[in-house]
């Protein structure tokens, strides 16, 4: 961890949860830091924010944009500009300082920057252009297949047009002060300028509904010009606009005729400005990119490579003028997200050969991303890369999951005795294993490099504990996440689907903030979610809304409210639930009018995936309405609704009533009668108290009859492990998490799983494979385990919204003797560190400056506790509470703490 500074110290200055971010388009910008400080109990007690237009005027302590002043707060997040009006292109240097709880003021910070975007309609030069021939050609190609075959679908039924290149020169007269680039697509656009990249992004500008919004990306490019001579290109392909997305093959979903949209603006030192726009005036071609499609995958011929399209002194005469489109409708936004970026690169692990000339590498990790292939081949040599999860029982490659999905890359090679590298732009694929064919020889350990790539969010989360296996699970749930995060929450990486499942996301959410800051990631998919919302009011079961059509279904269209209330949960949040709580009520309203007596319909997905246990789909449904309106009550608290929160709270009670009238027994039994029922009527609150009690006994009696194994599915392994740990039985929990024998967390750890699978039983012994038709090995939603790793075996909770009250409740049980899990929260980290040892428990806490929390040591009584050596209770910045369920509970400042205790019998025997 970070050497923590002896005085209150803000740093991590983030406006709209990023650093630095370049052209936003949010007028009242939220400012957050976090403040850090080595003494317990250091409190901010106020605050200055400054804003200037240049960094001279911030070093000079100028805030012509803003000077908060001092202002007498202790609040470090969401913190909003209230200076001058930001018109477009603004640049806005900002630091802050704050004063500790002895009124003393720190240091100003480093500075940060933001700017705005580009406001106004008015502020776009730029026109849509792009080359429409090729994609003629390509279906023309395919028509011309199809013809020759008769009736019979020829073996390549695909469109894969090649992307296309666009480009212009430009002269740049006098001595330049700054260059900036604004950049979309219909599709997805990588600018070249001088020869080189205009940003490490990928995937850009992201996936939206584009006959909505299509955003856009800005980069700082002064270093890419030059005085004099220039140019700047751009390739452009189909992505999720006019490529294959999901099942059934079926590409163009928004439209075929890719566009791109850039512009450059370039200030000179004198204060004139120059702008290059894409026009009628650029050419267009096509170049060694054959084909590039997320789900079929890339195709490069090195012969074709055009040397020096992207600089200047380049002949195009022979190229084409592009095609302009007036008149698309999307608004076009500054990109909220986070972009995809490289994360890791990952070298085989072994080779074999189960087919003559067919390799077969294991890159040791389930990722997504692709490879980049290193080769010295002969001129037109094609080197084929096949990508999959798994292998066969002979040791090739298991790809019938993949179902539509071809996921293969091809490299023609140059020639001429040089090695050779390639890598692709515009695909990705899941996978651990890749098999190349072509190849001259055996493929050496350079041949392949997987280079796995994911939405770049911050890291947020570490977990380490004694048990290899539990450390194995972490690393699983963290790749997963990895691997799904691809500009939106998808389900997997590797099959023809890739969509952003709403069930999915709802169940990970929590686990996915733990791990990694997911404020930005998350803003721009809600975005997507309540565009994707239906007329009726019900929301989607994908967003963007693609390919699965429809919507409602339960725990699925839920997500619209349960993600923006975990984001608020986590972040503190209230925009967030502001923007889209019209469409919240609108939700509501439709699940009231479409159920019986406020009972849901059996429809929509279940308990999605459950093993050996078939959850009735109403009483399902029925739960989440009733959670959902539960947290819209709480939504209509929060925003000072008080008249909407009271209407919910009057809903909530009524489909309570209902829910236990129709399906609980007045024995307790709920119908069905799987752990999944009894998980949600507990999780959400559903019962009595006395119902609460038989309905945890009876969750446990049902895992005890199955010889300790859970059965639940995608919904019910959410709650499950909170909801044993909540009623008492976190040996229960403990249990389910050690356990490797089937169905568990542990039983595909022992099958080698290097990622979270979809289905429990994936791959078996006994069965081999389960249906082809949906297997995917990368799937997060039995990941949601990992929030209870960090919240139970940690021990680190918030107590309301943003962790600005904590509760540390650390629960060592199980197999384990040791726990180690930070948490980088919006106000800073917080830390636990956990052993037992000759009967007694050492547990050291971190809590950020500026906030307090609750430490829950495990101890029989209070009398034996220490802090750093001394009684806890007169320890600095401790209060004592009360012992409690096994701990003695303490009211903690923040700040580093060392406590130490005998261990409760129960625990010490374990
Ligand atoms: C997806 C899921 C999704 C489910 C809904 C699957 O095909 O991969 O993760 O939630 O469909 O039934």
């Amino acid at each position: 961890m970070r050497h923590m500074p002896s005085h209150l110290t803000p740093r991590y200055l983030r406006c709209e949860y990023r650093e630095n971010p370049l052209g936003i388009d949010v007028t009242l910008p939220r400012l957050s830091w976090i403040v850090e400080s080595s003494r317990r109990g250091d409190k901010q007690t106020a605050y200055q924010i400054l804003v200037s237009s240049t960094p001279k005027k911030l070093d000079a302590e100028e805030g012509d944009l803003w000077d908060s002043g001092k202002v007498p707060s202790n609040e470090t997040i969401q913190v909003v500009y209230a200076g001058k009006r930001l018109a477009s292109r603004t640049r806005g240097w900002w630091k802050v300082r704050v004063w500790d709880k002895k009124a003393k003021v720190s240091a100003w910070s480093e500075p940060a920057l933001w700017t705005m975007g580009l406001l106004a309609d008015g502020d776009w030069q730029a026109e849509w252009i792009g080359y429409d021939e090729p994609l003629k050609a390509a279906a023309d190609k395919r028509e011309l297949a199809r013809a020759k075959q008769g009736e019979k679908p020829p073996a390549d039924d695909l469109v894969l047009p090649p992307p296309r290149y666009l480009r212009r020169e430009f002269r740049l007269q006098r001595p330049i002060a700054r260059a900036t680039l604004y950049a979309t697509a219909l599709g997805l656009y990588e600018i070249h300028i001088n020869g080189r990249r205009a940003s490490e992004d990928y995937f850009t500008p992201g996936w939206t509904d584009y006959n909505k919004r299509v955003y856009y990306n800005t980069y700082d490019v002064t270093p890419l010009v030059r005085r004099g001579e220039n140019a700047i290109g751009a390739v452009l392909a189909d992505g999720w606009y006019a490529g294959h997305i999901g099942w059934g093959h079926k590409r163009d979903h928004y439209g075929s005729k890719t566009r791109l949209r850039a512009q450059l603006e370039v200030e000179y030192t004198d204060g004139t400005k120059e702008t290059i726009a894409t026009r009628r005036s650029w050419r267009a071609s096509v170049g060694p990119l054959l084909e590039a499609d997320f789900l079929m995958g890339e195709s490069y011929d090195a012969r074709r490579e055009v040397p020096g399209w992207d600089t200047p002194g380049f002949d195009d005469s022979g190229w084409a003028g592009p095609n302009v489109t007036s008149g698309v409708s999307a608004q076009v936004q500054p990109y909220p997200g986070v972009t995809v970026q490289r994360f890791a690169e990952h070298k085989p692990v072994s080779v074999t050969e189960p087919r003559k000339g067919a390799y077969v590498l294991d890159l040791g990790t389930n990722l997504a991303g692709f490879a980049r292939l290193k080769v010295k081949g002969r001129a037109g040599q094609k080197i084929v890369l096949r990508f999959a999860e798994r292998l066969n029982p002979d040791g090739t490659i298991y790809t019938t999951n993949l179902r539509g999905a071809r996921a293969t890359d091809t490299y023609i090679c140059r020639g001429g005795g040089k090695e050779e590298i390639w890598e692709p732009r515009f695909t990705f694929h899941g996978f651990q294993y890749v098999e190349v064919t072509g190849y001259p020889g055996k493929p050496g350990p350079d041949a392949i490099t997987a280079i796995e790539i994911t939405s770049a969010t911050p890291p947020a989360g570490e977990f380490r504990c004694s048990n290899g296996m539990a450390n194995r699970l972490y690393a699983n749930i963290r790749q997963t996440q990895r691997a799904n995060f691809i500009d939106i929450p998808t389900d997997c990486p590797q099959r023809d689907e890739r969509m952003g499942w709403m069930g999915d996301a709802q169940i990970y959410i929590r686990t996915a903030a733990c791990n990694s800051d997911v404020a930005a990631f998350f803003t721009k998919w809600l975005v997507d979610v309540e565009d994707a919302q239906n007329p009726d009011g019900s929301y989607p079961h994908v967003a963007p809304r693609k390919v699965a059509e429809g919507g409602g279904a339960a725990a699925w269209a839920d997500a619209g409210i349960i993600c923006p209330w975990a984001i608020y949960q986590v972040y503190g949040d209230k925009r967030v639930l502001e923007r889209h709580y019209g469409a919240m009520q609108h939700f509501i309203e439709y699940c009231e009018t479409n159920s019986k007596g406020l009972l849901r319909p059996a429809e929509g997905f279940g308990e999605w995936l459950s093993i050996q246990a078939d959850t009735p789909q109403d009483v399902l449904a029925t739960a989440y309405f009733a959670h959902s309106t539960a947290l819209m009550a709480r939504i209509a608290e929060v925003l000072g609704k008080r008249d909407d929160a009271a209407k919910y709270r009057g809903l909530f009670e009524r489909i309570r009533e209902a829910f236990n009238k129709a399906y609980v027994g007045a024995d307790g039994r709920i119908r069905g009668e799987t752990q999944a029922v009894y998980v949600m009527a507990l999780a959400f609150d559903l019962l009595s108290p006395e119902k609460r009690e038989i309905a945890a006994r009876r969750l446990v009696a049902d895992i005890e009859s199955r010889g300790w194994h859970l059965s639940t599915g995608f919904v019910g392994t959410k709650d499950l492990m909170p909801v044993l740990t909540d009623a008492g039985r976190v040996d229960v929990a403990y249990r389910l998490f050690h356990n490797d024998t089937f169905p568990s967390w542990g039983f595909s750890i022992k099958q080698g799983a290097t990622s979270i699978w979809e289905r429990w039983d994936g791959w078996t012994p006994e069965k081999g494979f389960q249906d082809p038709g949906m297997n995917s090995f990368a799937h997060y939603a039995f990941g949601a385990v990992g929030q209870w790793m960090f919240e139970t075996i940690g021990g680190i909770k918030t107590q309301g919204p943003a962790y600005e009250s904590i509760v540390i409740r650390p629960r060592p049980g199980g197999k384990l003797n040791w726990a180690v899990v930070r948490h980088e929260s919006i106000r800073g980290m917080i830390a636990t560190d956990w052993k037992t040892k000759d009967g007694k428990l050492f547990l050291n806490v971190t809590i950020p400056a500026n906030t307090t929390a609750k430490v829950y040591v495990p101890a029989s009584s209070a009398d034996g506790v220490l802090e750093s050596g001394k009684p806890a209770a007169k320890a600095e910045g401790v209060r004592f509470l009360r012992v409690e369920d096994g701990a003695a509970v303490y009211e903690a400042a923040s700040g580093s703490y060392r406590f130490e205790a005998p261990l409760p019998l129960d625990v010490s025997r374990k």
